[in-house]
């Protein structure tokens, strides 16, 4: 792992060690826990992982929806895993401190392998993806649950900027075609997929990424450019605006189901 790498880990972790206590009792609420457990429901698994697991949200679908199966989170923040230990749905959940670039299991070792709303924190998502597509057994299934950008070149990269700004912890948005041949370089097939878009109010959009008073004064004034660019109709976030004022952000989320059918 390089310098620049570690950097961003650390970024990181002394945001959502900073933020763990909100994040719990805001952001982890809003994941869509029907989706997800509508997408894992079918699937007859005994032991899954949650990667990036943060205060658990979605180790605790699974633990509701397999009452019976071994439920493992892996977060490299202890601030975010004591706050998934203040909640009662995981209770039986195995909690680990650790890197999602070096999931410390064996190859081959789980059912389901899920992570959702961490991916755009990372460097290289591709390095996480192959980290979970090696520890999913074949036949096994993989669930990533990402915002996505419908924007390219220099929008792009403005908007990451932005976010970057608000969040200092944000690497990078894929599209979800970026996301798709993450998941099928690595032998994983898609079995199904759903998009959903959920508004998220300028100032709170603001509070949750902690940015300060001229941060955010700076990105309002950038979002308000951005607005106005078209990304050529692909799903991804937007900005919403009304009467030539930002409003807030069509938050856009790929959530796709894989299979690790190819050995
Ligand atoms: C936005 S939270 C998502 C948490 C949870 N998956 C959810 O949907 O609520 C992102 C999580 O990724 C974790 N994270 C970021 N980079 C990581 C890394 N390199 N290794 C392990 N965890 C990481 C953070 O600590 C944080 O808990």
């Amino acid at each position: 792992m390089t310098d620049g790498y570690r950097e961003q880990v650390s970024r990181n972790q002394l945001r959502f060690a900073t933020i763990a206590q909100a994040y719990a009792g805001g952001q982890a609420r809003r994941l869509d826990v029907e989706l997800l457990a509508e997408m894992i429901r079918p699937l007859a698994f005994e032991r899954a992982l949650d990667v990036a697991t943060g205060t658990a949200a979605a180790a605790a679908v699974a633990a509701k929806v397999g009452v019976r199966a071994k439920i493992v989170g892996i977060d490299s923040s202890v601030q975010m895993l004591q706050q998934a230990r203040a909640n009662d749905g995981v209770s039986g959940v195995q909690l680990v401190v650790g890197l999602v670039e070096e999931l410390p299991f064996a190859d081959d070792t789980f059912d389901l392998v899920m992570c959702t709303r961490a991916l755009h924190h990372v460097r290289r998502p591709d390095i996480v993806v192959a980290e979970m597509a090696r520890v999913v057994r074949p036949g096994g299934h993989v669930i990533i649950a990402d915002n996505v950008t419908g924007l390219s070149g220099a929008a792009h990269a403005r908007f990451e900027e932005l976010q970057r700004l608000r969040d200092p912890g944000h690497a990078c948005t894929l599209t979800e075609r970026q996301l798709i041949d993450l998941l099928l370089d690595n032998s994983l097939d898609i079995v199904e997929g759903h998009r959903t878009t959920s508004f998220r109010p300028l100032d709170e959009w603001l509070d949750d990424g902690g940015a300060g008073p001229d941060e955010a004064a700076e990105i309002r004034r950038q979002l308000l450019a951005l607005g106005q660019i078209d990304d050529n109709g692909t799903f991804g976030t937007s900005v919403a605006t009304e009467a030539g004022e930002v409003t807030g952000l069509r938050q856009a989320m790929s959530w796709i189901k894989t299979q690790r059918t190819r050995i």
